[in-house]
């Protein structure tokens, strides 16, 4: 990990070197739980995944007939989502998230391992974005890490910060333990539900 050239993880190099080299120690390897269970309740939501990586969500979304896009602003990222999306590739798409647009009104953004790839200096502009994106009564839901390690990432968030983050545009409905995380996330992760005010 240490002859990694690019260092600053705002930038689409710093994760093209990582997923180029297949050093991706996030990476779920598929559908998490809580998602599974989400969707099973829910009616198809048109939905964004920001900073997709390998985008297992979006097949897994799209294949229940939800109307959802995958974006990455790193080519390789993209270009392994695309892979791993199938006969969903289309949704994958390289851009930037803070640019940009949906083409129909958001209902859900599914947050996983994006907030955290975000130095914390970054953390206001995301939960501006967020807000940005979804109209009152949308949702933003998945799950957040909570850790105080000052090196990242991945950067974890405490909930004084987090709540500080979105309780002026949104309201948690739901807060729960994840049984299914992979190491780097394993006891400090929560899946929750934030209803955009
Ligand atoms: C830690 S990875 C998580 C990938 C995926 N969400 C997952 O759970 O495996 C963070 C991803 O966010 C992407 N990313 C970071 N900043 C971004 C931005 N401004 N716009 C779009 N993607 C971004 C990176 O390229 C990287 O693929």
């Amino acid at each position: 990990m240490a002859d990694f050239q690019q260092r600053d993880p705002g930038s689409p190099a710093f994760w093209d070197e990582r997923f180029e080299r297949s050093f991706t120690p996030w990476d779920a390897g598929g559908v998490p739980q809580a998602l599974r269970d989400f969707a099973a309740a829910s009616a198809p939501l048109v939905t964004l995944i920001p900073g997709c990586g390998s985008a297992y969500e979006l097949a897994f979304l799209a294949g229940r007939g939800w109307d959802a896009t995958a974006i990455d602003f790193s080519p390789a990222a993209v270009a392994r989502g695309k892979r791993c999306a199938g006969a969903h590739a289309a949704r994958v798409v390289e851009a930037d998230f803070f640019q940009w647009r949906p083409d129909a009104p958001l209902q859900l953004i599914y947050e996983r391992a994006f907030l955290c790839a975000m130095p914390r200096a970054m953390w206001p502009q995301v939960a501006a974005r967020w807000a940005q994106l979804l109209a009152p009564g949308a949702l933003l839901a998945g799950y957040f890490f909570f850790d105080d390690a000052p090196k990242g990432p991945p950067f974890g968030i405490d909930r004084a910060r987090l709540e500080g983050l979105l309780q002026a545009d949104f309201v948690c409905i739901a807060d729960e333990a994840v049984s299914d995380s992979i190491p780097v996330f394993a006891g400090k992760e929560r899946w929750m539900v934030w209803r955009r005010l």
